[in-house]
């Protein structure tokens, strides 16, 4: 976690604070405990930080002016040290000639401040990264480029960092291990960043930094470096990301514009993937041939959060349709677990971000141990799809919302799609099936965006129902399960309200002791299979005074005899029903965050990528 930006070119430039805070404002997403820049000013090196969000910051600089041909910028979600601004990065070295931004944990900073210290260092903050500061300037004797690799040689754990020195104005070093980075190509002017929003602005053409680089930045030229010196070359990848996708384009909030996008996400990830007449798929870039996928016999999806749930999801559809058992394992769980792995197993990573450490661990993993691997993912050239064998991209633009919506879309739209691939190569299904399958996967965005209209104003009523309570119970059956999951986790996450996602078979194991007049039950209770035991599910609710709230299909007048409230989706297959009933889920989180008066987009404690273990 933790947004990094750096900056430089060849003239002083009177815009370099803009440049830096409209880079941090597109990173703040990854955390916003404080914030801080540096300048090298004519005058030498200028740091400002300020503890809190970013906008503090900005109140700051207002009254200073900055003109600069370098500058670093940091936006922080807090590991070691509290949020202060003493603690806020940049961080530099005693004698305040160089500075640092960091992203990451260095596990051995205790032991190198140690030694520092017994050298005579005296330190400022808390952090970790005020180390790296002070053992680059140890070991600087004219070099920056030198010192910095020795002070890599030290460190143990994950970062990603970018210097400056005062007597090297000409250029920037940056490396990374485990934490992301990437370089951005300009024109006579290059950049350092933690993610691509914060400098697309500025520049289409991009470089990954693998676990390991090392950066030397300059406004004309860049060069690549393992940590041992030996030089390297890495691609440039043309990013075709819209900046105004990456834009409120007048909503209030992302986290709104972005569950509208969600039907254009769907339709994104399908693109040309499916043929003119709904016969075939294409999706020759996950790399499995045919005759490894008909040999598979087990596989695995493993993700985080929101992703997660999709990964559930993908389990319903890859067994229904393909008839593969698949196992969904939470990244953080898999990789400590001692997974059964071979050549017939294939690891499917699901990310937005591709960079969530856990995911990236685990896929690292399955690849040692000889699986076929392969991600559904969001971020182009991001760390994941660097690991494994092909990447389906789910094509759904930036998500800057930290509560992930229409990535979570786009993903239900890849499992689908790898779902009805699969089973085709495998021969289960016929082609008319296929067909129709295919045609009503098409169909769905024009629903979504149906039901986007037909459920807002009453979801936005409801959530003022919500207001009262404390605690929230969410269910659901089937491939709904996963949708009562990620509604729960909606809700926590931006609203504060407990929420918990129950499989509602389930509930009269347990939870029903819960149930009073002050539990709200959400069910997902549209048609399908499990219709029948829900409704009963429900009426032992209600038979405790607890208040219902279900999503059903239009049309069904049953529900009101157990729900207090409905909201109406659009009919549609059961497989597909969970891209339609997470919006008013979705929908219902965001109005109550907002009712209650929560920051929706930066929700606290939490960062978008997360990308310490
Ligand atoms: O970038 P990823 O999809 O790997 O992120 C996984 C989770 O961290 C993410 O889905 C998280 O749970 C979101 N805050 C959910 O809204």
């Amino acid at each position: 976690m933790c947004g990094i930006i750096g900056y430089i070119g060849h003239e002083p430039n009177p815009e370099i604070v803009d440049i830096l805070i409209d880079g941090l404002q597109r990173l703040e997403y990854r955390g916003y405990d404080s914030a801080g820049v540096a300048v090298m000013t004519e005058a030498g090196l200028e740091l400002q930080r300020e503890v809190g969000k970013l906008s503090n910051l900005v109140k700051k600089l207002a009254s200073i002016e900055l003109i600069g041909r370098a500058g670093i910028g940091h936006t922080r979600w807090a590991t070691h040290g509290r949020p202060t601004e003493y603690n806020a990065h940049p961080h530099t070295d005693p004698d305040k000639q160089l500075v640092v931004v960091h992203n990451g944990i260095i596990e051995n900073y205790l032991d190198l401040k140690e030694e520092l210290a017994a050298l005579g260092h005296q330190f400022a903050s808390e952090t970790d990264t005020e180390v790296i500061a002070h053992l680059i300037s140890h070991y600087y004797q004219g070099d920056l480029k030198e010192a910095v690799q020795k002070t890599l040689l030290r460190l143990e754990g994950a970062y990603s960092i970018c210097v400056m020195h005062v007597k090297e104005p000409n250029y920037l070093v940056a490396a990374k291990t485990s934490s992301p980075l990437l370089l951005g190509k300009g024109d006579g002017v290059n950049f350092i960043a933690s993610d691509i929003p914060a400098i697309l602005r500025h520049t289409r053409d991009i470089i990954y930094l693998e676990d390991g680089d090392m950066a030397v930045v300059y406004p004309d030229k860049l060069e690549l470096f393992r940590i041992d010196g030996t030089p390297l070359e890495r691609p440039v990848q043309h990013i075709d990301w819209n900046l105004v996708a990456a834009e409120k384009m007048g909503y209030d909030h992302f986290m709104l514009k972005e569950i509208h996008e969600q039907p254009a996400a769907f339709s994104q990830t399908l693109g040309g993937r499916i043929s003119e007449g709904h016969q075939r798929l294409y999706l020759d870039e996950i790399n499995l041939t045919p005759e490894q996928l008909k040999g598979l016999n087990r596989i695995y999806i493993v993700a985080c959060g929101t992703a997660y749930y999709a990964g559930m999801v993908g389990k319903y559809l890859i067994e229904k349709f393909a008839r593969i058992p698949v196992e969904v394992d939470v990244a953080s769980e898999f990789r400590y677990r001692n997974p059964i792995l071979d050549g017939q197993t294939l690891v499917i990573a699901i990310s937005q971000s591709g960079e969530t450490a856990d995911t990236l661990t685990a896929m690292k993993l399955a690849k040692q141990q000889g699986a076929l691997t392969m991600g559904v993912i969001n971020v182009k050239g991001s760390a994941i799809t660097r690991v494994t064998d092909g990447t389906l991209y789910i094509h759904a633009g930036p998500e800057i919302s930290v509560a992930s919506t229409k990535a979570f879309i786009a993903m239900l739209a890849a499992v689908n799609l790898l779902a009805l691939h699969f089973a085709q190569v495998r021969e289960q299904i016929s082609l008319p099936e296929l067909t129709a399958a295919m045609h009503e996967l098409r169909r769905l965005p024009r629903l979504m965006e149906e039901t986007l209209h037909a459920v807002e104003a009453p979801v936005n009523a409801l959530s003022t129902v919500l207001l009262r309570y404390h605690h929230c119970l969410y269910l659901g059956r089937g491939i709904n399960f996963p949708i009562a999951l990620e509604g729960a986790l909606k809700l926590k996450e931006i609203s504060y309200i407990h929420a918990e996602g129950y499989a509602a078979g389930e509930m009269k194991h347990g939870p029903i002791a819960l149930i009073d007049a002050l539990m709200p039950v959400i069910a997902v209770v549209t048609e399908g299979d499990a219709y029948d035991k829900v409704i009963s599910n429900l009426k032992e609710v209600r038979a405790r005074d607890g208040l219902v709230i279900a999503v059903a299909t239009v049309g069904d007048e049953r529900i009101k005899d157990v729900a207090n409230e409905v909201i109406y989706v659009p009919a549609v297959p059961e497989w597909l029903s969970p891209v339609i009933n997470v919006i008013p889920l979705q929908l219902l989180a965001y109005y109550v965050a907002l009712r209650r008066g929560y920051d929706v987009d930066q929700p606290r404690n939490l960062a978008k990528s997360v990308t310490v273990e």
